[in-house]
């Protein structure tokens, strides 16, 4: 389903996930679980002080917003934007807003901000570049914009069962990442344009990570396979994928003798001159 407001050349698409169901809850706890670490890493050095203002898009499960409240403090504000709040709860120094990030930061919601972190959010949206260059326009002079998504590194399988739980879990992936990914907007080839698209909307000093690890059945990244799958179930359906198959996949998600690269994370920082 397109919006309204949409463009001909890059309509903006329905988010393919449901962060206010059970199964998002379980999401945005992986992903805090996965990530939390990575992200803060490359926000600790850009050393954000007491009384600071941040936005934090996207917010999902707020794990990033309650580390910056925690560094802004009650002087500061930490502005936690997302189309479903269910999982955000305002607290000192932070404001809870449900707004699509497609219409802009306008009114209480505009610059300027001493940082912006946007995770696992610009992969999503088709627009992500112009986004991207509404979000340095909202940077404070000397402030940082923190961009992390995922990329399409294969995601070789290490120990399948057999060969055809490895087709299976193979099928199910190509599926997920090669039909329903791209009908919902979800780009992976982003990750590794993030930085040319800091270049192009002026920062400088840019600096980050790219991580991937190995997961076995039954950890988190291995759940996390499992719950994006699961809300997208119909989708996947649609998509071609059998019943039996989804069951499989959900058995190896959580088998430990299964094992699988798990998604490469790139994360970088870059700053807006003064
Ligand atoms: C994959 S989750 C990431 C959550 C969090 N940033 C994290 O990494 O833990 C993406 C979040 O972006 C929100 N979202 C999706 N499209 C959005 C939009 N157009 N504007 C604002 N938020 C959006 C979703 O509701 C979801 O909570």
């Amino acid at each position: 389903m397109t919006k309204a407001h949409a463009t001909e050349q890059q309509p903006d698409t329905e988010y393919l996930f449901d962060t206010g169901s059970d199964a998002g809850a379980e999401h945005m706890d992986l992903l805090s679980r996965l990530f939390d670490r990575h992200s803060f890493g490359v926000l600790e050095p850009v050393s954000i002080r007491a009384g600071q203002r941040c936005l934090d898009l996207g917010a999902g499960g707020g794990s990033v917003t309650r580390w910056l409240a925690d560094r802004v403090g009650p002087a500061g504000e930490v502005v936690a934007i997302d189309i479903d709040t269910t999982r955000l709860a305002t607290g000192p120094g932070i404001t809870v807003h449900r707004h699509d990030i497609n219409d802009g930061l306008t009114g209480p919601l505009a610059g300027p901000y001493d940082l912006i972190h946007a995770r696992l959010m610009l992969m999503h949206l088709p627009r992500r570049d112009q986004i991207l260059t509404g979000l340095v326009d909202a940077l404070a002079p000397g402030g940082t914009l923190v961009v992390g998504d995922v990329s399409g590194r294969p995601l070789t399988v290490l120990s399948a069962g057999d060969a055809r739980d490895l087709a299976v879990w193979e099928r199910i992936q190509y599926l997920s990442h090669e039909v329903v990914s791209p009908a919902g907007g979800i780009d992976f080839g982003w990750a590794h344009r993030i930085n040319e698209a800091m270049i192009g909307a002026g920062l400088v000093d840019i600096e980050g990570v790219e991580v991937s690890h190995t997961v076995s059945g039954g950890t988190p990244g291995a759940l996390l396979h499992a719950v994006l799958n699961q809300q997208a179930h119909n989708q996947l359906l649609a998509a071609g994928a059998e019943p039996w198959e989804l069951a499989r996949y959900q058995e190896l998600a959580r088998d430990p003798q299964f094992r699988t690269w798990f998604y490469q994370f790139v994360c970088l920082r870059g700053r807006r001159s003064c």
